[in-house]
């Protein structure tokens, strides 16, 4: 099929390529023409493992394309996916500008029957708003479809996640618009499920702040093993083997980031308000959210007494394993947290540093655990990586002026570190 991408963020340059893989022509399209031009010649803007290859073999054998016209990805393609940006406004409500402004100009541009799918993370309703907009501005009355088809890929593993979905959702109006999208997706072998527009746009929302939701219930659930002298990480074992509440995302620490997360959370309440509903639960999720940090923080605190002119040492940036990303990061609040009481902050992360130079200020960024470690009076762990996992705990503890390690992640197990001669603190055991 052709297709049209509109929007090479994250989750149109994920988007196009797997559907090129999947023997598809695809025009790609972006406003940003440095962009557009590194694209066309070959620099991908963004890592997700996989992505390059794939990229390069489809532009190869042609079935990618880099436009910064709308109009020609429109006129050469059956189905459109809008995969902008919906960024927060300060009030939690996404921004919905770029979602509107490229509604328009499909409809300007559209010549014969078109599929548009909305890719874009946006409040429910907006597909009606989507399909209004378009007959407005489609003088020539050309017959479309709107579609939502929302998108679950974590960074990291958006490829996997792609190909290897657990399902597909797919919101229309007509029986026309899901047969397209049905033949689109069934090489993927997926399940496919079809909705009505507006419950394929809040089974987005929903997944995501549930997802939140069994974070906060994990945090919260650490703080009562701590109290009790439970062990976190056997309970949510214990709970987790239950096929009615499974295993994932009940990992206690220090709280969820990222650039979905939060944003969706606070967005779903403000969407359930707007329609004259109070989420409390919501609202609770994201206070939990952010008490954890403030939990962690007090127990760096009451592990070294007094932290003023202490040298802390931070293992772990990205706001998880396995990216660059710093958006609404723990780390951030955290090293912010701790400079403001006094401490001064070395730190380490395998690949968030040239991300976080621009954004944290006075901390010394050092080659490795180790030169972290070198003098600190305490390492604390925001980030779980793999290599973090298999560090030489003899040598760290050689390094540090007092053998302390303050866990966010429960990388480790409390009686090992008990042997090494650690004070080691982690959530909930
Ligand atoms: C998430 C969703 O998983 C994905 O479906 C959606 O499309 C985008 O948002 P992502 O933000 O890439 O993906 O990361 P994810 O792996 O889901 O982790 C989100 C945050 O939750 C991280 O800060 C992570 O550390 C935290 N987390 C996750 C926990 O604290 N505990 C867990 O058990 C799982």
């Amino acid at each position: 099929m052709k297709i049209c991408i509109i929007g090479t963020g994250y989750v149109g340059l994920v988007t196009g390529p797997c559907l090129a893989e999947l023997g598809n022509v695809i025009t790609c399209v972006d406003n940003n023409e440095d962009k557009i031009k590194q694209l066309k010649e070959g620099v991908i803007p963004i890592y997700e493992p996989g992505l390059d290859e794939i990229i390069h073999r489809n532009v190869e054998q042609g079935r990618i394309s880099f436009t910064t016209s709308i109009e020609e990805g429109v006129k050469k393609s059956d189905i459109i996916f809008i995969a902008v940006s919906t960024p927060p406004k300060p009030n939690g409500q996404a921004d919905l500008s770029s979602v509107a402004n490229v509604a328009q100009q499909v409809a300007y541009s559209m010549d014969s029957y078109k599929v548009i799918v909305d890719k874009s993370t946006v409040p429910v309703k907006t597909g009606e708003k989507v399909a209004e907009t378009i007959k407005r501005y489609n003088k020539h009355n050309i017959d479309f479809d709107v579609v939502s088809n929302p998108e679950f890929l974590r960074e990291g593993s958006a490829v996997m996640d792609f190909m290897h979905p657990d399902r597909i959702v797919i919101g229309v109006t007509s029986q026309r618009a899901a047969k397209i999208m049905t033949e689109l997706y069934e090489p993927l072998g997926a399940q496919i499920m079809i909705t009505n527009i507006k419950s394929a746009e809040i089974i987005k929302h929903a997944s995501n702040s549930f997802l939140a939701m069994k974070i906060s219930f994990a945090n919260e659930l650490a703080s009562v093993c701590e109290l009790a002298g439970a062990d976190i990480e056997e309970v949510v074992a214990g709970m987790g083997s239950d096929s009615r509440i499974g295993r994932a995302f009940l990992n206690a620490g220090i709280g969820y980031g990222g650039s979905c997360f939060p944003k969706d959370v606070s967005a779903f309440i403000r969407i359930a308000e707007d329609l004259g509903h109070d989420f409390h639960i919501l609202k609770e999720v994201e206070r939990i959210n952010r008490e954890q940090r403030e939990r962690f923080i007090k127990k760096i605190e009451d592990t070294l007494w007094v932290v003023k002119d202490k040298q802390i040492g931070i293992l772990g940036l990205a706001f998880k394993p396995n990216t660059d990303d710093m958006r609404s990061a723990p780390s951030i609040d955290i090293i912010n947290h701790l400079q403001a009481e006094g401490a001064s902050i070395r730190a380490y992360d395998p690949e968030a540093m040239k991300v976080a130079e621009k954004l944290l200020e006075d901390v010394m960024f050092c080659k490795d655990p180790y030169e972290v470690a070198d003098g600190s009076d305490a390492l604390v762990i925001c980030t779980e990586w793999d290599e973090f996992k298999n560090i030489d705990l003899e040598r760290i503890r050689k390094l540090l002026t007092h053998p302390i390690i303050i866990d966010g992640r429960n990388i480790f197990v409390p009686g090992d570190m008990d042997r090494n001669g650690f004070l080691y603190k982690s959530i909930g055991r």
